[in-house]
């Protein structure tokens, strides 16, 4: 049985302004269809990365599989069980700015790991996500005494402290500059490639889903549905110019998303 299944997920809106304009409601006018009839799985411990153009429900599907949300109809079953509210024992949400500004690195980290009694097993661990993400020197700086790149850095070693059975992470490179984005995109396969725990990923960047994912998704415009599934069996690092069916398949996702031509 895979780990996530979305079954049939259908997700629409009331859209209130309509109904108000035209004074009374009716059926054509007020629904707003954003995911029309997806079928998705995920396995344990795998690394999809998900893309599609601004406003087709990309967030939208992830926070009904967080349990944020509720599917209009169709399900969303994990390890075969249907979600029906947010699950903080097994799922993590990653969202930029989830630090606490007047906790330091260190204290940030520790959050996760309350449940651990024995406290030289508990420095022992945050020790070791903070040194993984290369932060070792700054545990006792609070996040405004960090980079961008480093905040980034820290709030993925939070993330894995809570040793989630499911990283969710929705625009994880967000507002960060070239470099630091390709650093922190690097963390992340790292991370992965240390804790293999099913992590999904939106992402705008078709590199960045080429990149790290052992799968890659690309949903239409609205109403969404899958566009196209495929598995990237290719080891890493991965260099794009110079893998020829990456290369094709990232001029076919270009195409697919609107773009005659890849940058
Ligand atoms: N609570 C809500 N009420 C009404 N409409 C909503 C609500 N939440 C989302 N939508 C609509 O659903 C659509 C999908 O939104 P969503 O945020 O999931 O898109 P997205 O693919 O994540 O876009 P982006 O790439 O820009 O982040 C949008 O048209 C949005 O306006
Ligand atoms: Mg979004």
């Amino acid at each position: 049985m895979s780990h996530i299944q979305i079954k049939n997920l259908k997700k629409s809106y009331v859209d209130k302004r309509r109904v108000a304009r035209s004074g009374k409601p009716d059926a054509a006018s007020q629904e707003i269809v954003v995911l029309d009839d997806i079928n998705l799985e995920f396995e344990e411990g795998e690394m999809v990365c998900i893309l599609g153009p601004s406003g087709c429900g990309k967030s939208t599907m992830l926070r009904m599989i967080a349990g944020f949300d509720q599917p209009t109809s169709g399900e969303v079953l994990i390890n075969g069980e249907p979600i029906d509210g947010p699950r903080a024992d097994n799922i993590f949400v990653f969202q930029h700015s989830g630090l606490l500004p007047w906790m330091t690195v260190w204290e940030n980290v520790e959050l996760g790991l309350r449940h651990l009694e024995d406290k030289e097993e508990k420095d022992k661990t945050i020790q070791e996500y903070i040194t993984m993400v290369e932060l070792t020197g700054f545990e006792h700086h609070y996040p405004h005494q960090l980079s961008g790149g480093m905040q980034r850095r820290a709030e993925l070693a939070r993330a894995i402290a809570v040793n989630p059975d499911t990283l969710i992470m929705d625009e994880p490179f967000s507002g960060l500059d070239f470099l630091t984005h390709m650093k922190v995109r690097e963390e992340v396969v790292n991370m992965h490639e240390y804790i293999k725990k099913t992590t999904l990923i939106v992402t705008h960047d078709i590199d960045d889903a080429l990149i790290m994912g052992d799968r890659v998704i690309v949903m239409s415009g609205r109403p969404s549905h899958v566009k196209l599934e495929k598995k990237l069996n290719f080891g890493r690092p991965r260099d794009l110019a110079r893998n020829h069916e990456l290369s094709e398949l990232r001029e076919e996702i270009f195409f697919m998303l609107g773009i005659s031509y890849a940058v």
